[in-house]
């Protein structure tokens, strides 16, 4: 896939066919990331600086260590600005937000237990802060808005599902609030994203020294996706949308016991059981959904029951009646060989990372090294 970031201008559904390319627009383009620190985040402000020359990305997100240690690792790019702020915080948005063409919603409490835990922490960041980033991108005269969402927010069974369920719910109505302007908000779902942080493989890898890995039910499934293929997806929907869609990449799937087999041949693999809040099998697009949805080739959207729906092109056709993608019935299966190959890459590019933030760390240490905030 290419990795130039070329999308088109978005169109609103009135300007019918008309395509207008960004790539030839008479000023920089200027992105938003919010949780631009972040596994997603930092893939994604990659890929972006390195397909094109004129743009300005400005990340958004709370510690200023995570953006410090960002800045060094990306040499400090003239074109990579940093704003410290909270998506609680909708005033620190509206600013931060001027002059954007783009924003990529990344920025979300997202582990499981930690979210249980904390139920009303997870609602405020995942809830009311995707309103604030809706509500400041309608103020500040945004173009285009993409949030991204998971699995675990369809037939959510955990408060992080469930909050991910109510924003994805806000982004498809935000376009209702924007009234005519050319102002649109979509969704991403997709499934687990191997090598994020927090994610199975670097426990599986620690766990591998000691001879033990733990799994909590041999036959649970989840969908596998890189953070490429993440970055991808988000770019493409940035030319794509047309405001109020969900977009579902078709992506493999894979046997949990598999990943553990294929990273510890020799390991003893412990079963521990369930943890609360946690499924057995994701689902990325329900029978409900289905009956909206279309498949675009490389990935499914779900349009909006309200509002502008796509004009279908030959290569788009409807779903079957029915029709659910789910991890455990997926046609598509990783192998234990390609799960080995694919580990062992997320392996060597982690350790990788820490290596170069070990040889980039702070000398003088100060904080005037970050680019600042236009
Ligand atoms: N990783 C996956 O497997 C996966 C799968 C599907 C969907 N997603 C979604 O993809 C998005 C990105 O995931 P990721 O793996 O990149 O997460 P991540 O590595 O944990 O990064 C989260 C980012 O959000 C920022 N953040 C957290 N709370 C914030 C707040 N209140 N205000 C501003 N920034 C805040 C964090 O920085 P600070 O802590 O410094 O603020 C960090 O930059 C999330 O929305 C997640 O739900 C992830």
């Amino acid at each position: 896939m290419s990795t130039r970031v070329g999308w088109t201008k978005a169109r609103p559904a009135h300007e019918g066919k008309r395509k207008e390319s960004l790539a030839g627009a008479s000023r920089p383009l200027k992105i938003l990331i919010t949780g631009g620190t972040g596994s997603f985040g930092q893939a994604f402000v990659r890929r972006v600086l390195a397909g094109r020359d004129a743009c300005t990305v400005r990340v958004y997100s709370r510690d200023e260590l995570k953006q410090y240690d960002m800045a060094q690792s990306f040499g400090h790019d003239p074109r990579l600005r940093f704003f410290i702020g909270d998506v609680r915080d909708r005033e620190r948005l509206v600013r931060a937000m001027h002059d954007i063409d783009l924003v990529v919603h990344a920025a979300a409490l997202k582990h499981v237990p930690i979210c249980e835990f904390n139920p009303a922490e997870a609602v405020k960041t995942n809830i009311a802060g995707s309103q604030n980033v809706i509500d400041a991108a309608i103020d500040a005269g945004v173009r285009r808005t993409i949030a991204l969402s998971t699995d675990k927010a369809v037939n959510p069974v955990n408060l992080y599902g469930a909050t991910k369920l109510c924003a994805e719910k806000l982004f498809v109505h935000g376009n209702v609030y924007a009234g005519a302007r050319d102002i649109r908000f979509s969704c991403v779902r997709y499934g687990n994203v191997m090598g994020s942080r927090g994610s199975v493989i670097p426990l599986f890898k620690k766990q591998a020294e000691t001879g033990i890995l733990t799994i909590t039910d041999r036959r649970m499934t989840r969908f596998w996706l890189s953070l490429e293929q993440a970055v991808d997806l988000v770019l493409q929907v940035a030319g794509e949308m047309r405001g109020g869609e969900i977009f579902v990449p078709k992506i493999p799937s894979m046997r949990v016991v598999d990943l553990a087999r294929a990273m510890a041949p020799t390991a003893q693999i412990d079963e521990v059981g369930r943890r609360p809040g946690e499924k057995l099998h994701e689902v990325l697009l329900t029978a409900e959904e289905a009956r909206n949805t279309q498949d675009l080739g490389r990935h499914y959207v779900i349009e909006p029951d309200h509002g502008s729906r796509r004009e279908p092109s030959l290569s788009e056709r409807s779903v079957p009646d029915g029709f659910v993608y789910a991890s455990d019935t997926n046609t598509e299966w990783m192998t234990i060989e390609a799960l080995r190959q694919h580990a062992a890459l997320l392996v060597g590019a982690s350790e990788a990372a820490s290596q170069r933030s070990l040889e980039t760390a702070p000398r003088g240490g100060t904080m005037a090294a970050l680019g600042q905030a236009s």
